[in-house]
């Protein structure tokens, strides 16, 4: 459909229908939905009349094939233009067939199962009748007691950028038109929504236009650089300003500087939450201040389609400015194919062969076994399968381990670990509760004791429930609940070997776990497959790979703990320094417990050779910097290759190190591997203190390594 046909609807329209394209319901307005929508923020009557919710442009939280066909049909009739609704829904890591939380996928470094795993969630989205996705989010985290951390990639702007650009080619493919089995992507939370004081939720954010334009835009800028079709503002504000009312971000550096023609789209509510934010009186204030920063839908509140016909009839707000929006609107359903196939991909039948389909599982099992972090292992792991091995605690026989943002997985068709442990091991597993998540009693303690005497080796399924994390799931102690480190305790006095395996959805204070067990692997909320996955992992069948893309904190004291902070005139010499005029805590270290990029394996890697092809480099030259990985141990593993620089001397001071490139290798016992890295003049460039994105000349320090604390060190010099 061609430009002039949509400014044929334009024209066709009122005012107050053009307004009702930019509102976004949820579900319950729906009446062939009912209750069995999701929901996801607060819900209020929006004082909307019948007519309104006939006009209205979009839809949230609506999926199954059947329904969302219903409500199109009986929208397409009412609707006296015949304009299709969109459909828009959070498919964050999987539809039905659900994958590793995000922060798990952060951990795997696989950027093409990151892409395939979006590419599944889109067909199983789309057949359901989805046409958006509310993903992904791009937020850059640094503070694990946010409960949306889970939903991030991590902590570093180089890795979420490629994840990012990953998932938006997954869930939109090359021609959404025609490519019914994809949805069109809407990456959030723009801007820094990670950045929340203290870790709550919805809290302020403030932060340096150097911190902003670093570390927190690039994610948002990759997705939208790789074609993503929408961007969600964030709930915090922004230099004193909400994301939804801030012009200067939405307008003047997301239209303008970075020229993006797509749609935006408020929060849930985050329009008229400017209210209680302190820059809105009323509703209309709210509305007008949005509308003007540039936010074209607005997503469960009244206030477009309450105020902006009459700030319009006031010449408060020009018409234009609606029809702008209106035209992004009608776009993004043209380039669905809406007009012509309002119902899209939504098909009963396609339904019940895709969704949840063994191929489908299989990648979701794949990203599973690679999401898996081992942090700890005092050789009691691969277990054997002769060994008795007794699985104790809340997620033993639990399938809450899909995660947040899971709305249409199954945690009843989730396999859970000792189940999965049973299948490789059939007779030689025995199974007790040990404590619910955050309660032990009595009998639960003697159950488990009387089982774990009878066995080799012990098991403990430990972590946070999937409501733990996630959007308004910020938490101040981010220990294991006291239940199950009692639990820990009570195992411990037994003197077995004793494995942690960790469910949760943010790095945790690990004090009276790491210490006290012989072997953790985080397992994250692992999916759909994500027992049998574990359970592999924990035999042998398959060898653990996932590299920590957020840091463990040692206390909570230390937030934010991040690898690619600055040295500070004061640095620290040693940990174990007893200076006092240096940067540091008297009671804790100052390195995180487990830092960025760490993991082990059931085989140990080697780094030797680590040679430059240079010690000086100009503006046109590369480096070639190349490294002998060798495995040295008896099973096949993967490594991953990470190398990190930094300018030691730049116009503004510069991080201690910067990931700028790594590489997954997989070598067999005894092999050995050349890697070769290339660094260019733009890998060398930042944000000067005029904001220009340029290089300095002088020394750069290099580093190579398994992780970013045990790194090789060299250096060279860019000349200019
Ligand atoms: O997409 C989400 C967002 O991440 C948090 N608030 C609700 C939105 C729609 O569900």
């Amino acid at each position: 459909m061609s430009r002039q046909r949509l400014e044929h609807y334009l024209e066709q329209m009122t005012l107050d229908e053009k307004i009702a394209q930019l509102l976004q319901l949820a579900a319950p307005f729906y009446d062939e939905v009912g209750d069995e929508g999701q929901i996801t923020g607060p819900m209020e009557s929006l004082g909307i009349t019948v007519e309104t919710v006939h006009n209205v442009g979009s839809v949230l939280g609506v999926s199954g094939a059947e329904k969302v066909i219903s409500v199109q049909q009986s929208h397409m009739k009412n609707n006296k233009h015949g304009i299709p609704l969109l459909f828009m829904a959070d498919i964050v890591h999987g539809y039905k067939t659900i994958f590793p939380i995000p922060l798990a996928m952060g951990c795997s470094w696989d950027i093409k199962l990151a892409e395939r795993s979006a590419e599944i969630a889109a067909r199983e989205a789309a057949v359901s009748g989805i046409h958006v996705t509310f993903a992904p989010m791009a937020d850059l985290v640094r503070d694990p007691r946010w409960g949306r951390v889970m939903e991030s990639t991590g902590e570093d702007p180089y890795l979420n950028s490629l994840f990012a650009r990953a998932m938006v080619r997954g869930f939109q493919g090359s021609d959404l038109k025609n490519d019914k089995e994809r949805v069109a992507s809407c990456v959030k939370h723009f801007a820094a929504y990670g950045l929340a004081e203290g870790g709550r939720d919805y809290n302020t954010v403030d932060l340096s236009e150097r911190q902003l334009r670093e570390y927190y835009l690039p994610a948002y800028k990759a997705a939208l650089d790789e074609g993503a079709e929408l961007i969600m503002t964030s709930f915090n504000t922004i230099d004193g300003i909400p994301a939804s009312g801030n012009r200067r971000l939405m307008r003047d550096l997301l239209r303008g500087e970075w020229g993006f023609e797509g749609v935006t789209i408020s929060d849930w509510a985050a329009i008229k939450e400017m209210i209680p934010h302190g820059v809105a009186e009323d509703e209309r204030e709210a509305a007008l201040k949005a509308i003007i920063a540039g936010v074209d839908i607005d997503m469960m509140t009244s206030s477009y389609v309450h105020y902006l016909a009459q700030l319009v009839a006031d010449g408060i707000v020009d018409e234009a400015l609606i029809d702008e929006a209106v035209m992004r609107v009608l776009q993004l359903k043209e380039k669905l194919g809406l007009f012509e196939e309002p119902l899209r991909g939504a098909d009963v039948v396609a339904e019940r062969e895709i969704i949840y389909c063994e191929e489908h599982r299989k990648v979701a099992k794949e990203l599973a076994l690679k999401s898996c972090v081992l942090l700890k292992n005092n050789d009691v792991l691969p277990l054997n399968k002769n060994q008795k091995v007794a699985v104790i605690g809340p997620f033993a026989l639990s399938g809450d381990i899909l995660g947040n943002w899971s709305w249409n997985g199954s945690t009843e068709l989730t396999k859970n670990l000792a189940e999965s442990m049973k299948v490789i091991s059939p007779s030689n597993i025995i199974i007790a509760e040990g404590c619910s998540i955050d309660k032990i009693t009595e009998p639960q303690i003697h159950e488990a004791i009387k089982v774990a005497l009878k066995a080799d080796i012990l098991v403990l399924a430990l972590g946070e429930s999937s409501e733990m994390s996630g959007e308004a799931s910020s938490r101040s102690n981010i220990k294991l609940p006291e239940a199950q480190l009692q639990l820990v305790q009570f195992m411990k006095q037994l003197d077995k070997p004793m494995v942690v395996v960790l469910f949760n959805g943010r790095p945790l204070d690990l004090h009276g776990v790491y210490e006290e067990a012989n072997a953790v692997l985080e397992a994250w909320f692992p999916g759909s497959e994500g027992g049998v996955a574990v359970a592999e992992l924990l035999y042998g069948a398959a060898n653990p790979s996932g590299r920590l893309s957020m840091s463990f904190p040692y206390a909570v004291g230390q937030i934010p703990v991040y690898y690619n902070h600055f040295n500070t005139g004061r640095p620290k010499p040693s940990e174990d320094t007893t200076e006092k005029y240096v940067t540091h805590y008297l009671d804790i270290p100052n390195a995180p417990l487990l830092p960025f990029g760490y993991g082990l394996s059931y085989t140990s890697f080697t780094y030797k050779d680590l040679v430059l092809s240079s010690n000086e480099i100009n503006e046109t030259d590369s480096l070639q910097i190349k490294v002998k990985i060798t495995n040295e141990g008896k099973l096949s593993g993967v490594e991953t290759v990470q190398l990190y620089i930094r300018d030691v001397s730049g116009e503004v001071v510069r991080p201690m190190k910067e990931l700028k490139a790594f590489r997954k290798v997989e070598l067999a016992p005894g092999q050995s591997r050349e890697i070769t890295f290339e660094i260019t003049e733009e890998h060398l460039r930042y944000y000067h203190s005029d904001f220009s994105f340029t290089s300095d000349s002088g020394r750069f320090e290099l580093f190579v390594g398994p992780n970013s604390r045990d790194t090789m060190n060299a250096a060279f010099r860019l000349k200019k």
